[in-house]
């Protein structure tokens, strides 16, 4: 009896060390080789944000596009692996890259000094700047921040306009809404009064809709409005090749290129 007991304890003894060795040797894959290991490049994307990424039809089906994803898919060549891009409402990106579902997140995503004690970013890639839509019949009221003194300003959830509406637009009622779409539709029916995003957006919905406009106001330039992939925090070898990726794709032209190659498609809600 003693014998079997004994026999018992250590199988358990060493299932739990297997376990537990597995447990750390997965946290302990760096990043790179993770993706190397599944030979697939996860990237969480909100496909609701012309020209970076949205969704358009293609022979009549719903596709994911944009200048973002074209520079996934380069990551994805150039790391020898699949490209899955995993769309979810922007308000999830980040997590879906903190709990390990995504791999890295390119979403036109800005830095800034909250994302930074969490994550990775890469080299810039572009650089934006927050602007406000507004209706256009109204748009020349709009000259300064006090202009938004008890005026409804949507932003999306999530986002660095969101964190900078709630901090400094004191005297305005912040919506945050999920989806970018609900924002235009909300200001096109006169439920909100203006919404604050980035400007190469802004101009998109304005070039598709003739009742609106970009109000005249500048906003401060930060961080904010440099854009960046998002990875894990001390990402190491996997920052180390996108920024390679990065750096040669803004050099020689090719994210400019990629802008270009999109405003050709419409975008769908
Ligand atoms: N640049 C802003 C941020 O990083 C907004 C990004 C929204 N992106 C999107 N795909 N909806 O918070």
């Amino acid at each position: 009896m003693k014998k079997m007991m004994t026999a018992a304890v250590s199988l358990v003894a060493g299932l739990t060390l297997v376990a537990c060795g597995t447990g750390d040797k997965d946290a302990a894959i760096a990043p790179l080789d993770k993706i190397k290991e599944k030979g697939t490049l996860v990237v969480a994307t909100s496909p609701d944000y012309a020209p970076f990424e949205f969704q358009t039809l293609v022979d009549g089906k719903n596709k994911v596009v944009g200048a973002d994803i074209l520079m996934a898919e380069k990551i994805a060549e150039k790391l020898g692996v699949k490209l899955e891009v995993s769309s979810m409402s922007f308000d999830n990106v980040l997590n879906s890259v903190q709990n390990g579902k995504a791999d890295i997140a390119i979403a036109g995503l800005s830095v800034s000094e909250d994302r930074m004690k969490v994550f990775d970013f890469s080299d810039a890639y572009y650089h934006v700047q927050d602007v406000l839509l507004v209706k256009k019949d109204g748009a020349s009221s709009y000259t300064s921040t006090d202009s938004l003194a008890g005026k409804k300003v949507a932003v999306q959830k999530g986002t660095t306009q969101e964190v900078y509406a709630k901090e400094n637009l004191k005297d305005a009622s912040i919506i945050s809404l999920t989806q970018m779409g609900e924002a235009i539709n909300e200001l096109k029916s006169g439920q909100v009064d203006a919404v604050l995003l980035d400007s190469p957006v802004a101009l998109g919905y304005a070039s598709q809709n003739k009742d609106l406009a970009v109000a005249d106001i500048k906003f401060p330039e930060t961080d904010a409005n440099t854009k960046a992939i998002v990875m894990p925090k001390d990402s190491g070898s996997l920052k180390e090749e996108i920024d390679k990726i990065v750096k040669e794709l803004v050099e020689t032209g090719e994210y400019e290129n990629y802008l270009k190659e999109v405003a050709n498609y419409t975008a769908v809600e």
